[in-house]
């Protein structure tokens, strides 16, 4: 399979959303729309696979999320527990690394143990990289960021004045990830809800009105077609504009 358009993404990052109101649509629990929602990521860790993208981050949980009520969180928090553990064969089976972004220490022991043994297992695998970011929240990410340099500069193991835009970026999650060329956010809201905000300053958004239950092949190849068709200028000028003059 290959992937459609001039460009193809290195790293596509997905807010999957729609999945409550899927289900109530259908008229029926909203744990159900979420269950619903891991075959499409299924789907999306696949399509991936076989398109040669090495970074899918998924937006699993974000840390605003455990004010919902207890029913869906634990629903939510078994769901992913049954996700890796259906799926670890394939990570074995196709060398794909799992990793998660986000406070680790929010999410439930059993949880945390499960993620915590299968990121040993597949750490180091190359084909590609599956990361959820669980219990994220990009300002938390931020936050941490500066306090660790702030920490760093009062031990006088670095100069204030010599912290950069790269400083920054080391000091996040996953500082060795490339910032994400595509983010698509499903059904319809025109928002990055507190996701990966300083790694998206030059992210191409995409979003589509589809649920993401209902985001399969299709959906996801429309996205990288829309992608293909961009032109990233990083904000130079681009194509036939390059050499304009003023
Ligand atoms: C947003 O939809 C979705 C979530 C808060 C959870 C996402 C979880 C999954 C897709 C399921 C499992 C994940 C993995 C990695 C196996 P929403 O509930 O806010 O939908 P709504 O806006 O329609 O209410």
């Amino acid at each position: 399979m290959s992937a459609p358009g001039k460009q193809v993404p290195k790293h596509v990052a997905i807010i999957m959303d729609g999945n409550g109101r899927w289900a109530k649509q259908r008229g029926w629990p909203r744990l159900k729309g979420h269950e619903a929602g891991a075959e499409s990521v299924r789907c999306v860790v696949r399509l991936c696979r076989d398109l040669g993208i090495r970074y899918l981050t998924l937006y699993a949980f974000s840390k605003e999320n455990w004010v919902r009520p207890e029913a869906e969180v634990s629903g939510l928090m078994r769901l992913l527990r049954w996700y890796l553990g259906d799926q670890e064969h394939e990570f074995h089976k196709h060398k794909l690394r799992l990793r998660t972004i986000g406070c680790r220490e929010d999410l439930p022991a059993p949880v945390r143990r499960e993620i915590e043994r299968i990121e040993q297992a597949t750490a180091d695998y190359d084909a590609g990289q599956l990361i959820l970011a669980l219990s994220y929240g990009a300002r938390t990410e931020l936050a941490a960021a500066a306090r660790a340099i702030a920490a760093r500069a009062a031990r006088g193991e670095l100069d204030p004045e010599s912290v950069t835009e790269a400083t920054v970026a080391a000091h996040l999650y996953a500082p060795d990830v490339p910032d994400p060329d595509l983010i698509i956010r499903t059904s319809g809201e025109m928002r990055l809800s507190n996701f990966l905000l300083w790694q998206a300053a030059y992210s191409e958004l995409y979003v589509t009105p589809v649920l993401w239950p209902d985001f399969r092949e299709p959906d996801f190849m429309a996205a990288l077609t829309a992608f293909g068709a961009r032109s990233r200028r990083y904000g130079g000028l681009g194509g036939d504009d390059k050499d304009a003059t003023c």
